[in-house]
């Protein structure tokens, strides 16, 4: 096969290389043609390599995928540009050394990945394409349209000038912008009741990062840990990746259950809203836990990621704010009331906590980005934010009475259902033969997102006829005629399945 004639005999058999493994990469397909060209010492002898536009014609491919190829191969020392000449196999010495590279055994990193412990449980749901989905009645970010372009660019750019630049751009160490600490202190946390001087405060990149700074520096083997069940999924995973031995704890219409006998060293509640069925903890419990926790030299982790949004009466009170709270590690985020993708939380606490977090934080990312920080920080200040909060709440209080009307009018029901007025989901108990986890798969196939209920729980507990509807991501006109069709749906399932088993 010395001749071009010979080459084009190859070329024909193109589809041999181009159509074999899909998943891999066009370029890398012709990467792997042209090194069977050169094994075959097609192009020995001083002979050139085919041009890039001689290529992609022969193989209906573009000249980039042609040339990423190339410099690939080039990269790899089995080809080499001669100058004003063109593209030549390597001599046999490179080339030798290049396939010494590119023939080793791929590496089997699973034994080098360290295990981790969390395994059993089921893994959180991502949608980072949720806004492609005609009805995403998801909940974890809010409706991209709700999101304040014009005031954060304003923010942003201010955040450039004059004396903010310095907190935009320094290396801070260990330190938070002392002007988002101030608006957290003085126009965030009041409204949660909460008081909190600056040492007791630590922004973190989401409660996420919050969540596994607490779990390593306050957890770890040997402690049982209190947990909602259902509960929240990501930070199950946090926890349990800290050897904690976390202990389901059931949750009815007052919230987690517990008593003298429940057995913990900390617990990790959302008590405004519980995550993911919204109904809010009684003030008697919350009063036990204090309690328990003060005999048990114990703490509590209160994740109040959505209290802001109450549609009816005032929003109830954060733990962090009753009585003795010093047991209390309070964490907010502004990934419901503003953005999730600005990964900005924070955690307020004792100051010695604050201190242990701070170090901890330092050692793995040091501080958060200054320019998101600042920006934040005069978002606030301007009187932004709560312009958006407030219009956030107004939007999805209309949201909830939507979509709670509709699942009344449309889902299969067993009673008319009450929702708790708050939160941004709502969660739906069907009746007892409805297969949720069946009705997600369905309803995704007709660009519905919804979340089967069975995966907040813990592995062999739990229900199988709930789901988890947000109403926080969608446009508001979409909410009812996606509760209707995902209510067709269900019907028709239902319908199945009575009269196989009728
Ligand atoms: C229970 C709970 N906590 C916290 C958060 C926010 O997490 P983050 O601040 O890391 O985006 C969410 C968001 O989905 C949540 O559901």
């Amino acid at each position: 096969m010395r001749s071009h004639e010979n080459l084009d005999d190859f070329l024909a058999g193109r589809s041999a290389y181009l159509d074999a493994d899909t998943t891999m990469p066009m370029y890398r397909r012709v990467r792997a043609m042209i090194e069977d060209l050169l094994a075959r010492g097609v192009f020995d002898g001083g002979r050139p390599m085919p041009s890039t536009r001689y290529l992609s014609q022969e193989l209906g491919v573009s000249r980039n995928t042609v040339a990423a190829a190339y410099d690939e191969l080039i990269a790899l020392g089995v080809i080499e540009s001669r100058p004003r000449s063109g593209l030549y196999a390597a001599t046999p010495l490179t080339r030798a050394a290049a396939e010494s590279v590119s023939s080793a055994e791929p590496v089997d990193w699973s034994t080098l990945l360290r295990p981790r412990e969390s395994v059993e449980f089921t893994r959180t749901l991502g949608h980072p394409d949720a806004f492609d989905y005609p009805y995403p009645f998801i909940s974890s970010q809010p409706e991209l349209r709700s999101f304040p372009v014009r005031g954060w660019l304003r923010a942003a750019s201010e955040a450039m000038t004059g004396p903010h630049l310095r907190y935009s751009v320094r290396d801070a160490v260990d330190q938070d912008d002392p002007l988002l600490v101030e608006a957290l202190r003085k126009e965030i946390l009041p409204s949660r009741g909460i008081e909190a001087s600056s040492d007791e405060i630590l922004v973190t990149s989401g409660t996420q990062q919050g969540l596994s700074l607490i779990a390593d520096v306050l957890l770890g083997s040997g402690k049982i840990m209190g947990f909602e069940n259902p509960g929240y999924l990501d930070a199950m995973h946090i926890f349990k990746r800290s050897g904690v031995e976390l202990s389901p704890v059931p949750v009815d219409g007052r919230g987690a259950v517990f008593d003298r006998s429940t057995v913990f060293d900390a617990m990790y509640l959302t008590p405004s809203h519980h995550h993911p069925t919204n109904v809010t903890l009684s003030l008697p419990r919350r009063k036990l836990l204090l309690e328990l926790l003060e005999e048990r030299n114990g703490f509590v982790i209160e994740d109040d990621y959505d209290s802001e949004f109450r549609f009816r009466g005032r929003p109830t009170p954060s733990l962090k704010s009753i009585g003795d709270n010093r047991r209390v590690i309070y964490l907010g985020s502004f990934s419901k009331f503003l953005s999730a993708g600005l990964r900005i939380g924070y955690i307020v606490a004792d100051a010695p906590v604050i201190a242990a977090l701070r170090a901890e934080r330092h050692h793995r990312t040091k501080h958060l980005p200054g320019h998101i920080q600042r920006s934040l920080a005069l978002f606030i200040t301007s009187g932004d934010y709560h312009k958006v909060l407030r219009s956030h709440r107004r939007r999805l209080k209309q949201n909830w009475e939507i979509i709670t009307e509709s699942i009344n009018t449309y889902m299969p029901r067993v009673e008319a259902s009450s929702f708790p007025p708050g939160g941004v989901s709502v969660w739906y108990t069907g009746p007892e033969d409805l297969d949720a986890a069946e009705l997600t798969e369905r309803a995704a196939k007709q660009g519905i997102l919804v979340a089967d209920g069975s995966r907040y729980f813990f592995p062999g507990t739990g229900s199988h006829n709930c789901l988890r509807l947000g109403f926080g991501s969608i446009a508001q006109q979409s909410i009812e005629p996606g509760i209707a069709l995902l209510g067709g749906i269900a019907h028709r399932m239902l319908d199945e399945t009575r009269r196989i088993s009728g």
